[in-house]
């Protein structure tokens, strides 16, 4: 049979480890120990069955003010807890909005390739396709094919990069303007072709400069084509790129692959900017791609992107365009 004293070193037990708890897992353990089926407070109170009829009330009563007193400090240790851990969590999981953000960037598009899109798209909405070629190309293709004969002075040492062992005859190609040859050589007129691309020269990096820039080569052969549709496409391009109120100028110039050839220039800015160099593609060129001059004519014209990104954005370092900083890619709105 219980006692009266038994009772209450348990109370003075549980109390004691209850209020030593740290955190609620320990109070969850005090609990079970000491409020738990297997407690000595409950036993009892499972014993009060077996105990004598005349006893059993203040037995009982003295049980349950046992459990009460258990209860209530469980209870009011919970309480302290509870509050405690809530403190806890908040002061861990603290946001410092002020801190640095660790978003990761996603990278963009450079502004070179953002200017080689405009000129595509611009060109895909007249009918044309886009046509890409090597950039290790084959000398015939970068040079003989397009009437450059083995003494121009475009193919000396100095201006190509020839590429090892040399009877492999291969260029890092000094112009986009292999790639009409290719397209002339695959497939038959009528052909609308704008081709994009990266090309290569001998030159130093510097402030105006670099031995790799980024061309967009145009290429149309059909039945009747003169140099008037020449005229009306590079006009209406100069207005697409430079605004409704460019202004063209059209100077004679030459070229092996167009006779007669032009460079155009347009206004922006109070200035004459060069756009870029064209002609009526020479009926040799026509020949060397086995299209018949006598059925078919054809304009081409080619430009080169670095010029054009620093004249309509007022960029006077070509190393900005190079270097691939990012803040110089961002300034342009691109999404990084
Ligand atoms: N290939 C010439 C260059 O790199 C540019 C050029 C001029 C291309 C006239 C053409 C053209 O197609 O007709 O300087």
């Amino acid at each position: 049979m219980v006692s009266e004293k038994a009772l209450d070193q348990w109370v003075v037990e549980a109390i004691t480890a209850i209020s030593r708890a740290n955190d609620l897992e320990e109070l969850k353990t005090a609990r079970l120990a000491h409020a738990g089926d297997k407690s000595p407070i409950a036993q009892a109170s499972r014993s009060l069955g077996t105990a004598p009829a005349e006893e059993r009330a203040r037995l009982g009563k003295m049980i349950g003010e046992a459990r009460a007193a258990v209860t209530a400090a469980l209870d009011s240790r919970r309480d302290v807890l509870e509050v405690l851990r809530d403190e806890k969590v908040l002061q861990e999981e603290v946001v410092d909005v002020t801190l640095p953000s660790a978003r990761g960037h996603k990278g963009g598009l450079h502004p070179l390739t953002l200017l080689k899109n405009e000129i595509c798209d611009f060109f895909i909405a007249q009918g044309y396709g886009v046509a890409e070629g090597p950039e290790l190309e084959a000398e015939w293709l970068n040079f003989d094919a397009l009437n450059m004969h083995v003494d121009h002075p475009a193919r000396t040492m100095q201006d190509t990069f020839f590429v090892e062992p040399l009877e492999a005859r291969l260029v890092l190609r000094t112009h986009t303007s292999p790639v009409q040859i290719r397209t002339m050589l695959e497939k038959k007129p009528p052909i609308y072709v704008i081709c994009p691309g990266r090309t290569y020269r001998a030159d130093e990096l510097d402030a105006t400069h670099t031995p790799v820039f980024a061309q967009v080569e145009g290429l149309v052969v059909d039945r009747g084509i003169t140099m008037a549709h020449l005229k009306g496409t590079l006009d209406l391009f100069a207005k697409e790129m430079f605004g409704e109120e460019a202004v063209t100028r059209w100077r004679p110039s030459f070229f092996p692959f167009t006779e007669p050839s032009a460079e155009v220039d347009v206004l922006f800015n109070g200035r004459w900017i060069e756009l870029g160099g064209c002609g009526m593609v020479n009926p040799k060129v026509l020949a060397a791609c086995g299209v018949d001059s006598n059925e078919y004519s054809g304009f081409a014209f080619g430009m080169g992107l670095e010029r054009t990104l620093m004249v309509r954005h007022g960029i006077t370092d070509m190393h900005d365009i190079v270097e691939g900083d990012i803040r110089f890619s961002r300034s342009f709105g691109v999404g990084l």
